[in-house]
């Protein structure tokens, strides 16, 4: 995909706003193809799911109004609609809004959905400050954002929106997750020898064009540093997948066994925040206050 930005050269500018324009076509076209896939990936025993959803009780205040930014086809807002709270859904691609918007009538919770809304995490200029009791931008939106300015300027944005003391709670995708599972998994090992390996270990960066579309992967110091020279405070980082990163699969059998996994769920629960367990987890959420 870099490729494609070869050869041409207008101005820098220019070049730029091209690449933005490009590789957010290109991010848009994945998801809008993906709504079912996206809505299916945190059925109810999905680890990601299931954690994230245990943090997020563990941290949002009882009530109030909570954007979820990047909301995709709205699992959360449902869930966080049927719980009582007034929520704002928030994306870039307009085949998850209209999936959210049908999915929040069937599930009735259209009093709580105040709005599904089409628009950027780099750009939230349609909320006044401190609007909202909570903020949450889940399953890696925040890697979509390629560019190292706008990803400064999202979480600038993500703290704006935040009232003082409003938890705000932002996954993104894990670059040594993704490298163990390019080197272990048969099914990507042929990629080691692809152009992009080498910069995405180093740099992180990957432009799309053998699956997935374009992406960051975080080293969790760097998803720390950002945060904090953004201006975060109280940060905590935890793993969303943990060591059940590379077999999610592996829970389903464990699972009929109550009482076993129980002990593997409850010892899972304690290791999240652990930075070693954190590293090669597919995703990691921080949560943290402005
Ligand atoms: C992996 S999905 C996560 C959806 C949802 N938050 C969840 O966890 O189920 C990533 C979502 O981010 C959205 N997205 C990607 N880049 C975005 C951007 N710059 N602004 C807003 N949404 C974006 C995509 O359209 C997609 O719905």
């Amino acid at each position: 995909m870099a490729q494609a930005f070869e050869g041409s050269n207008p101005s820098p500018c220019t070049e730029t706003m091209e690449k933005h324009v490009h590789l957010h076509k290109m991010i848009e076209e994945n998801y809008t193809k993906a709504v079912r896939k996206e809505w299916k990936r945190h059925e109810k025993d999905d680890i990601e799911y299931k954690t994230t959803i245990y943090l997020l009780q563990r941290y949002l205040p009882k009530g109030g109004l909570i954007l979820d930014a990047g909301g995709g086809p709205g699992r959360y807002t449902i869930e966080l609609a049927k719980k009582g709270y007034k929520v704002i859904l928030l994306d870039t691609t307009q085949a998850n809004l209209d999936f959210a918007k049908k999915r929040i009538r069937h599930e009735g919770v259209e009093k709580n959905v105040l709005d599904v809304i089409k628009g950027r995490i780099e750009d939230l200029s349609m909320f006044e400050d401190k609007k909202f009791d909570a903020v949450l931008c889940l399953g890696g939106p925040l890697s979509h954002v390629m560019d190292i300015k706008l990803r400064k300027k999202t979480v600038s944005e993500l703290l704006r929106v935040a009232k003082n003391d409003a938890p705000i709670l932002v996954s993104v995708m894990s670059r040594i997750a993704s490298i163990c599972r390019l080197t272990i998994d048969p099914k990507f090992q042929d990629e080691l020898g692809a152009p992009y390996f080498k910069t995405f270990v180093t740099r992180g960066d990957y432009y799309g064009g053998y699956g997935f579309t374009a992406f960051h992967g975080f080293l969790q110091e760097e998803f720390r540093e950002l945060l904090e020279r953004a201006g975060a405070r109280k940060l905590r980082i935890f793993a969303l997948e943990g060591f059940f990163y590379i077999r999610k699969n592996s829970t389903k059998q464990l699972e009929k066994n109550k009482k076993l996994w129980n002990i593997a769920w409850t010892t899972y629960l304690s290791l999240l925040e652990r930075s070693d367990v954190v590293g090669v987890s597919d995703h990691f959420l921080a949560v943290f206050k402005k």
